[in-house]
């Protein structure tokens, strides 16, 4: 009776004993992360605000500056947003941060000492508070610091919840424990295995339900829409009919836009409007000019529109590509506007929309989800004649400043005909804030500042960010192809013809937006400092020539294979070469063995809304290898703050950032890339979906308008 006490007791106090230790860590571990994600949102969030308070540093905008932090102060989970001078004088505080945030904090001081990002958690009023400081620059020299404050009070709610305790567990006897110490620690270590199994299930079981997939978002969507179809509408269609010998051949087209918007289509199904573009596209369509795609396995229906050579002259090369891109991007070349584009452009517009509304007949309240550059008119057209359809328009490109903007001669036409919409979606909320502040200058309507909408002539248009993605497929741990990265590698340098260690890859379409000239002489200040890397490093372009009817796209393919004979023949040898320069349209399946096997992905855009290459690179590494060098003007870097950042026009900071990239220790690279891969996974492509499509669906028709007969 005694040994069956004494050995119960002993079993309750041993397993009670473990329990609390595991508890004790696992606590500390959660913690841990919390902490590290508070710390990383507030980074992203202070760099995403950067851009909007740097150009304010000077005293005049002091009611402007106030405005934003007033704007952003009021963010869930955010406690207040200060902006100091270089003196740690206040410029701009949120109202209703304690009365000491007049003076700079002390993590502002330590920001502006080190001229960098600098966080650490602070109680304040009985409340832990994350204070994030970042200085700011003008023109180069440090001006100021931008502080923000987030509640971190829920990290220590966390503990409490479960149970942590700082008392110290005494341990009872151990006479007592002597003859049971063996079972004891067994049933501690298959009790812990057996918890963390659980605790990893649960994990996974979580990971896997708030993880957007093509599944959850056809359901989120059929209920959203109440069953309603989609539509949507691009000019790049997402397969195209070209004629190869007597052959007719199926060809995606590179683009970013068909790589985010082909993977919702196939989930949700609906109608894809866009232009006929390919040789053979018309004998593959039927009478009404549709076809059921992908042509292997048809989930929805594309219905392509005919241009006259001169419309597609005047409305696709002319306005929307020599005007409205350069434009957008601030890239040095200078955009060209003529009246006559202008004419073709909105007859195009005008086009689409007939064929649109078309196919509108017969749905109440439909959603339509109009794409980029190609279409700012489309918006006003369908709403004129369809009021009780919901209208988003998704803008791929970055939205220059006012000042950018306004050379557009029809930049009020253009603005109007945008706010037709219900919804206008970019990929920052830098851009969010240029449209803005456009239309605060060109034209008379109320701008809401805190809940990012116009109103003009009494219609509602809200302004949000939404940053595209792909369709990350949500994988297992284990990777999807046999072969290493190494031997694709070795296989690929066989092809290729040339002996090497090393692979670096870039994939783009040849645009002067990319900076493909600026990364080619990267490579080559890589190889004039670093000899030893000369017959190690192989770096191949896949270049898909783009748009060559105009000039700077046609001269651009001439440049960069010149660029690259003049470096190859300053560095080749009878076996090696550093540039590879494979111009042409190049499939999905031969781009993923680069991305792969590559131990460098190059992205260096002058000025890139996203850049869905980024995206694709970090996907394609199940293996955790590689690392991306991004730049630091494309949307993408603000998520993939794991990627060694540039700026593409200093050619001396690729060159370094490709010997880093050579010489990083396997394990950080496995960790940025997990880290990256995680972004990626999370924030996919369905996710972006089922954010613009619930903000649409939850749109207030303007009752007035929604009863105007069709
Ligand atoms: C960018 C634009 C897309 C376009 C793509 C390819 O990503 O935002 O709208 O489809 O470039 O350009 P292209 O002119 O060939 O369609």
């Amino acid at each position: 009776m005694r040994i069956t006490f004494r050995l119960i007791l002993s079993l309750v106090v041993g397993v009670t004993l473990v329990a609390l230790v595991f508890s004790y860590f696992q606590v500390r571990q959660e913690e841990r992360r919390l902490r590290e994600e508070t710390e990383r949102r507030a980074a992203v969030l202070a760099e995403s605000l950067q851009e909007s308070v740097e150009p304010l540093l000077d005293s005049k905008s002091s009611g402007n500056l106030q405005r934003i932090v007033e704007r952003f102060g009021n963010r869930k989970r955010l406690s207040g947003v200060a902006v100091y001078d270089a003196n740690g004088r206040s410029l701009a505080v949120t109202s209703g941060l304690p009365p000491s945030f007049t003076r700079s904090p002390a993590a502002a001081f330590e920001a502006v000492r080190t001229d960098q990002g600098y966080g650490q958690f602070q109680t304040i009023n009985e409340k832990l508070i994350h204070i994030y400081a970042l200085p700011l620059h003008r023109e180069g020299i440090l001006a100021g610091v931008l502080v923000i404050l987030h509640d971190a009070s829920f990290i220590s709610m966390k503990r409490l919840r479960t149970g942590e305790t700082s008392a110290e567990v005494s341990l009872p006897k151990a006479d007592l424990f002597k003859p049971l110490a063996q079972e004891v620690v067994h049933l501690a270590k298959s009790l812990s295995a057996a918890r963390a199994a659980a605790q990893e299930e649960a994990r996974l079981r979580e990971a896997a339900e708030s993880l957007w997939t093509s599944e959850r978002l056809r359901e989120h969507v059929r209920g959203k829409l109440q069953g309603r179809p989609l539509f949507v509408v691009s000019n790049r269609e997402p397969y195209m009919h070209v004629r190869k010998g007597n052959e007719i051949a199926v060809m995606e087209p590179a683009s970013g836009l068909v790589t985010a918007l082909e993977p919702i289509l196939r989930a949700c199904g609906g109608t894809w409007v866009a232009h006929g573009g390919g040789d053979a596209d018309r004998e593959t369509a039927d009478e009404c000019d549709k076809l059921r795609v992908p042509p292997d396995d048809p989930h929805f229906t594309l219905k392509r529109v005919w241009l006259t050579r001169e419309e597609e002259e005047g409305y696709y090369y002319g306005f929307s590509n020599e005007g409205l891109w350069p434009l957008c991007h601030i890239a040095h070349t200078r955009p060209t506007f003529r009246a006559e584009d202008w004419s073709d452009y909105q007859a195009v517009n005008l086009k689409f929309a007939e064929s649109i509304l078309e196919e509108l007949e017969g749905t109440e309240e439909p959603c339509v989800l109009i794409q980029d550059y190609h279409f700012a008119l489309l918006p006003q057209l369908i709403k004129q004649r369809r009021p009780d359809a919901r209208v988003a328009i998704f803008w791929h490109i970055p939205w220059p400043n006012p000042e950018a903007f306004g050379i557009c001669p029809w930049q009020k036409e253009l603005l109007d005909a945008l706010l037709g919409a219900d919804l206008i979606g970019f990929h920052i909320q830098f851009h969010c804030n240029n449209f803005l502040e456009t239309v605060d200058r060109a034209l008379e309507s109320r701008i809401d500042w805190e809940g990012f909408a116009v109103n003009r002539h009494g219609h509602t248009t809200w302004v949000k960010p939404f940053p595209i993605s792909i369709a990350l497929p949500n994988d297992a741990s284990t990777p999807s192809v046999e072969s290493s990265a190494e031997q694709v590698r070795v296989r690929l340098f066989k092809e290729l013809g040339v002996k090497a260690s090393y692979l670096g890859v870039g994939v783009d379409r040849i645009d002067y937006t990319k900076g493909i000239l600026e990364r080619l002489r990267g490579i080559e200040r890589f190889l004039e400092k670093y000899p030893v890397y000369r017959q190690q490093l192989t770096f191949v372009e896949l270049g898909a020539p783009s748009r060559t009817h105009i000039k700077q796209y046609h001269d651009l393919v001439a440049q960069v294979e010149a660029e690259a004979d003049r470096i190859n023949s300053r560095f080749q040898t009878k076996e090696w070469k550093p540039i590879i320069f494979r111009k042409g349209h190049h499939t999905h399946e031969e781009i993923q063995p680069y991305y792969r096997a590559a131990d460098f992905g190059l992205v260096t855009s002058l000025h890139d809304g996203m850049n869905l290459v980024a995206k694709e690179y970090v996907a394609a590494r199940d293996d955790e290898q590689g690392v991306l060098i991004l730049s630091c003007f494309t949307g993408a870097s603000r998520e993939l703050q794991d990627a060694l950042i540039v700026n593409p026009y200093d050619i001396e900071q690729i060159a370094e950032a490709m010997r880093c990239a050579l010489e990083m220790n396997p394990e950080e690279r496995a960790s940025r890339m997990q880290r990256m891969r995680r972004t990626v996974r999370e924030a996919n492509v369905y996710c972006w979906a089922a954010n613009l499509i619930t903000e649409l669906s939850q749109v207030q028709l303007e009752k007035a308008e929604a009863a105007k007969p069709r």
